[in-house]
């Protein structure tokens, strides 16, 4: 399923994950697996999902270490062959060339500025730039350094895009179709509007996952009319 939707699975029960990819499978072809389910159930549980759909994996684990101990980590994720894996671009740009170097066939996704940073909470970690600076520089290191794709805010999307070029993937968590609840997402854009600023792939959640309270149908029918909207 070639879609630029990536539904989180943030749950802490497979049997839900696993509901959820089955609902939304003819929607979406890639699911972001967090730290929530990959700390309780591990690879295994990743195994687990498998006869749940035809779906490739985000393994959202957002690496930051040394680059030694991060070049081992990734190694021991290798295995399940995810489609992208999650690093701190901040880990600066050997830690990104280690976690490249390590996983030749994986896109190792650098993760710039974490949306629920204020400029305000840079400064204070001693940051010398805004958030959206900052961000575009990261993006160009981690470039620079074999990643192959980033995280970033949709208003971060098109500076990032005039800096990097058609180098990298952009990923966009913060989107909210037309009408939906915010839930704790504060600044957020239409799955088309993302699009068009320069993201290739949107995070989705609680817009579809929230769904299933009524029913997987309609989670079913979500994800579909998300996907509609985008065409
Ligand atoms: O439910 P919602 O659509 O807000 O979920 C977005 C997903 O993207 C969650 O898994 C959240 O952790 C993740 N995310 C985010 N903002 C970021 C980075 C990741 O919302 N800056």
């Amino acid at each position: 399923m070639n879609s630029p939707i990536i539904l989180a699975l943030d749950t802490k029960e497979l049997e839900t994950a696993k509901s959820w990819i089955e609902a939304t499978n003819e929607s979406i072809g890639i699911y972001k697996i967090g730290l929530e389910f990959y700390l309780k159930f591990g690879a295994d549980g990743l195994r687990r999902l498998a006869d749940a759909g035809d779906f490739k994996i985000f393994l959202d684990l957002k690496l930051h270490d040394i680059p030694n101990t991060v070049s081992a980590a990734v190694s021991s994720v290798i295995d399940l062959a995810p489609k992208f894996l999650t690093i701190h671009a901040s880990g600066g740009a050997a830690m990104i060339r280690a976690a490249s170097d390590a996983a030749p066939n994986v896109s190792i996704t650098a993760v710039t500025i974490l949306t629920s940073l204020s400029d305000s909470d840079l400064v204070e970690i001693g940051y010398a730039k805004n958030s959206k600076s900052s961000a575009a520089s990261l993006a160009k290191l981690a470039s620079e350094n074999g990643a192959r794709s980033i995280v970033c805010s949709p208003f971060e999307a098109s500076e990032i895009r005039a800096v990097v070029g058609d180098k990298l993937e952009i990923i966009t968590p913060g989107v909210r179709p037309t009408g939906a609840d915010l839930g704790d997402q504060k600044r957020v854009m239409t799955p088309k509007e993302a699009v068009t600023a320069g993201a290739n792939y949107l995070v989705i959640g609680r817009p579809i996952t929230d769904q299933a309270k009524i029913s997987l149908t309609s989670m079913s029918e979500t994800a579909a009319s998300i996907l509609d909207s985008l065409n």
